[in-house]
């Protein structure tokens, strides 16, 4: 069969020219459908975008903070309980009331914290050593915030003793700590109602971060005044001699300045009643 009969031929030029039209047509038609797939894109895009900005941006303008970690948001917790009165919201301080305590380090909230003197109770000279109101937990949370927000010093993890020689320690003592803690720890007066304490009752941790920190009027003693091994040191020395009750000196311990000042008060003592004996004797006589 052949396809020559008027009917085919019009079906094939009908064809023809529907193919013709189509090609004719598809090609704006294509175009015009990636002209609008762009502006989609670039709307989906802008849409993203948009999306992402109202997803971030309201943390940033409300809180103004960089993203914490979950210990430094709970260590927030507590803060903005505790001591967002006299620390004020991002712990950037309260004229009167208290300092910033940007850059103070987790070293420092450790200080402060575990020894109790803060939160502070009241506005005093000095805030006194007290039981800790937190747990070592929250302590490290709320170290963990400062420390976040604003760097600085931290205490080393470990035994802060460690390798610590007893000898030297009591060298650098007398150097470095005795002139306001006294020879024996115990510490003393300072001027306008504020004293150094006594370290009777203080951790490892405590006397690293004091060293660290310089509370109040004690100097700061970084690492380049004294390197961790002469913290280590020290630390031994106010651990295993000034506290275990080892009193150099005997029944009193005279300031537990040793045998030397044991020698003196009973030569002393010696010596006034030999005089008096002799005195004695003389006016008998
Ligand atoms: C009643 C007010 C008050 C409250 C509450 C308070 N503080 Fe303080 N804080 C002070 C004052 C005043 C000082 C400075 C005087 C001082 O060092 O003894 C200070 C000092 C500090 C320091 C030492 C800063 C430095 O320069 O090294 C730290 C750390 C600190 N506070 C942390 C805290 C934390 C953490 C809390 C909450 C758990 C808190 N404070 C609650 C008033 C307060
Ligand atoms: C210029 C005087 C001064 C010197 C020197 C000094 N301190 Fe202090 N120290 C202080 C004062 C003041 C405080 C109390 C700070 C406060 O209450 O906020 C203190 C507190 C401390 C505490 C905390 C005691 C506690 O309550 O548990 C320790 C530990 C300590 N000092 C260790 C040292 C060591 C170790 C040295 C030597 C490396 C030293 N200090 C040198 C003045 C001094």
């Amino acid at each position: 069969m052949t396809s020559d009969t008027p009917a085919d031929r019009r079906g094939d030029r009908e064809r023809g020219l529907l193919a013709r039209l189509r090609r004719g047509r598809s090609t704006p038609r294509s175009r015009g459908r990636r002209r609008v797939g762009a502006a989609f894109r670039l709307f989906a895009a802008l849409l993203l975008a948009g999306g992402a900005y109202t997803v971030f941006a309201p943390g940033l303008n409300a809180e103004d903070t960089p993203q914490l970690t979950s210990a430094a948001e709970d260590g927030r917790a507590l803060f903005d309980v505790s001591c967002v009165t006299c620390h004020g919201r991002n712990a950037q301080g309260v004229d009167g009331r208290g300092p910033s305590l940007i850059g103070v380090g987790a070293a420092s909230v450790e200080f402060q914290v575990s020894t109790g003197r803060m939160p502070m109770a009241r506005q005093e000279a000095q805030a006194p050593r007290k039981p800790p109101v937190f747990t070592d937990e929250e302590i490290r949370q709320l170290g963990q915030y400062i420390q976040e927000l604003g760097g600085g010093p931290q205490v080393p993890d470990g035994d802060l003793a460690a390798g610590g020689d007893v000898a030297n320690g009591g060298h650098l003592f007398r150097v470095n700590c005795s002139s306001c803690h006294a020879f024996s720890g115990g510490g003393g007066a300072l001027s306008s109602g504020k004293y150094a304490p006594s370290l009777n009752d203080s951790t490892d941790r405590q006397i690293y971060a004091a060293m660290l920190t310089g509370p109040q009027n004690m100097p700061v003693f970084g690492d380049n005044q004294l390197t961790p091994e002469q913290k280590a040191d020290i630390i031994a020395y106010v651990q295993e001699s000034l506290k275990t009750d080892g009193d150099p000196g005997g029944f009193f311990n005279l300031g537990r300045y040793g045998p030397v000042t044991e020698g003196v008060a009973v030569f002393l003592v010696g010596m006034v009643a030999l005089i008096f004996a002799s005195l004695w004797i003389a006016g008998k006589s």
